[in-house]
């Protein structure tokens, strides 16, 4: 039977060109390239510069992945921007890069679900597509988080950076099956019960500021592998694939001890694990379009391969996706 299937068309990615390496970190918080690397993997990330916005890296990421799409501004009906660190309170940092691409019509807007936004609008984006409501949908996650940060705190400080990626999707025709390309499968989930273990301790409503980003690394640690794992659980039960199966896993890049964490309990082969988390750090909901322009830059990304994706963020929020190139 004919469906109608979420195509991820391209991608594209942007990074600041400031780098901040874990020793230039040492200089300004009492910490070590060496205890960096150790506990994280993480060495470097880059920084947006002064004037440099959200808004401005996720239209840099978003005219390549169209570029690579071959698709104008006006061929789009939707934009998502993933975001924590939107440009303004308001209008939306989805209006802003929805005027400066020079699209005239349709609608953008703007998500908030942490660390897991890009994930959350290519689940929201399928269902747009799905249902018909949409035809072509770029979805952005576009962080300058470095901006929560307080250089004075060595437990949040060294673990995040700044960046964007973006995604072109669009409606396929498929036979309703498991062979068929684009979004098979998606898993969305968030507890709000453990909402104060990783946050921002401001907000326009609460303190009329932006705050800094507070968390409890050992609990977001250990709830993070055994919510991404369940999340990828769920997508092998709904898809009937198994870790075997996926050619490529796109986790989002927060602590590459827990990429290795959740790889051996789904047991995902370590050579599938596409890892950026050394080079960028966690860019929240840049992370996981970042580190899916990494793999299509690579070459190795081949058409009809099965692309796993997870990610986990404040909230707390999570879930997977499942596609076929
Ligand atoms: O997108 C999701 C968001 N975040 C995450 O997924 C992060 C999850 N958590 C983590 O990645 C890890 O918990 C951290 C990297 C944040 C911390 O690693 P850890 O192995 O859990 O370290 P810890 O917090 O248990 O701290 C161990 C020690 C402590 O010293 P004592 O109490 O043993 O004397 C800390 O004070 O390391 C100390 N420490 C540091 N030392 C040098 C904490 N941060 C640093 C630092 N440099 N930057």
């Amino acid at each position: 039977m004919a469906v109608t299937r979420t195509i991820i068309k391209s991608v594209g990615g942007y990074l600041p060109e400031r780098i901040m390496t874990n020793d230039e970190l040492a200089t300004m918080v009492d910490t070590s390239d060496e205890w960096i690397t150790e506990r994280t993997g993480i060495k470097q990330r880059h920084i947006a510069a002064e004037g440099e916005f959200s808004s401005h890296l996720a239209i840099a990421a978003a005219k390549i992945a169209m570029q690579r799409a071959q698709v104008e501004a006006n061929d789009i009906d939707l934009v998502i921007v993933g975001t924590t660190t939107p440009d303004l309170t308001f209008p939306s940092t989805a209006c802003i890069v929805q005027a400066e691409l020079g699209m005239t019509h349709g609608a953008a807007f703007d998500l908030q679900a942490a660390c897991s936004g890009f994930l959350y609008g290519l689940a929201i984006a399928d269902s747009f597509i799905v249902s018909g409501a949409y035809k072509r949908i770029l979805v952005i996650g576009a962080e300058t988080l470095t901006r929560l940060m307080d250089f004075k705190d060595r437990n949040t400080c060294i673990l995040f950076g700044d960046g964007a990626g973006a995604a072109i999707v669009e409606a396929g025709e498929g036979r309703g099956e498991m062979s068929d390309r684009g979004i098979l499968s998606s898993h969305l989930r968030s507890d709000g019960r453990y909402r104060g273990l990783l946050t921002a301790t401001g907000g326009a409503s609460s303190t009329q500021s932006i705050g800094n980003i507070h968390m409890d690394g050992r609990e977001v640690f250990k709830h993070g592998v055994t919510n991404i794992s369940e999340a990828i659980f769920e997508a092998m039960n709904a898809t009937g694939f198994g870790a075997d199966d996926i050619d490529w896993f796109v986790p989002h890049q927060a602590n590459g001890r827990i990429l290795e964490g959740v790889a051996r309990k789904v047991g995902m082969a370590r050579d599938k694990v596409v890892v950026t988390v050394d080079k960028h750090a966690n860019t929240s909901a840049a992370s996981v379009p970042l580190a899916l322009n990494h793999l299509f830059e690579s070459g190795k990304l081949e058409r009809d391969q099965l692309v796993l994706f997870e990610a986990m963020g404040g909230g707390f929020t999570w879930g997977s996706v499942l596609a076929r190139w």
